[in-house]
C-alpha cells in the first residue's frame, strides 16, 4: 500500500504540468512575443534579429512595391529598402534608423502610427502586425546589424 500516495503524487504533478503548459500555450506565440521593453540584458540569451532573415522579408513584402529604386515611395522620399545600405542610409532627409535606439528611430514612429496619418506606412494598407513591428524594433535595439 506505499505505491498509491506515490502514484497520487506524480499525477497531481502532471496535472500541474499540463496546466502550465496550458497558461504558456494560450498566451501569444513564443515567435511573437514582444521584447521585453526594459532589461536588455536578459535578451542576450534568446535568439537575436537576423536582417537578412528576419528583417528583409518584411520589407520585401509589405514595402518594396513602393520603396525600390523606380517606386513612387523611393523617389518621392529618397528611401530604398531593397538593400541594408539603402535602410540605413535613410531618406534624403537623413536616416531613419538609429542604431541602438528604436524609440528615436523615424522608422519606428512612422510603422507604429505615432506621426501624423499622411505618414503612417505603409501608405494606404494595412499597418504592419505588432509581431512584425516588435521585429524590426528588437532588431534595432541590438544594434541593426547586417546580419
Ligand atoms: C503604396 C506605396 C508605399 C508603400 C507600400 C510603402 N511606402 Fe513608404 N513612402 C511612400 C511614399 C509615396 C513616401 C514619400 C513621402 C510621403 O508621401 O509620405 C514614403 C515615405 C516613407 C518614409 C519616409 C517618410 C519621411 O518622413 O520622409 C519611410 C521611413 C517609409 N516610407 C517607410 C516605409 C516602410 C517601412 C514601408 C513598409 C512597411 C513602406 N514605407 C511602404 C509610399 C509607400
Amino acid at each position: 500500500m506505499k505505491r498509491q500516495p506515490l502514484l497520487l503524487a506524480a499525477g497531481a504533478a502532471l496535472a500541474v504540468v499540463a496546466a502550465v503548459g496550458l497558461t504558456l500555450t494560450t498566451s501569444s506565440p513564443a515567435y511573437c512575443q514582444a521584447a521585453p521593453k526594459t532589461a536588455p540584458k536578459a535578451q542576450t540569451s534568446q535568439s537575436k534579429q537576423s536582417f537578412r532573415e528576419d528583417i528583409v522579408p518584411i520589407f520585401k513584402g509589405r514595402c518594396e512595391s513602393c520603396h525600390q529604386p523606380n517606386g513612387e515611395g523611393t523617389q518621392k522620399s529618397g528611401l530604398d529598402l531593397t538593400s541594408y545600405a539603402g535602410v540605413m542610409k535613410g531618406t534624403k532627409f537623413g536616416p531613419m534608423v538609429i542604431p541602438g535606439d528604436p524609440e528615436s528611430s523615424n522608422l519606428m514612429l512612422l510603422l507604429d502610427w505615432r506621426a501624423s496619418a499622411e505618414l503612417r506606412m505603409p501608405h494606404g494598407k494595412k499597418q504592419l502586425s505588432s509581431c512584425d513591428r516588435n521585429a524590426i524594433r528588437a532588431w534595432i535595439r541590438e544594434g541593426a546589424k547586417d546580419n
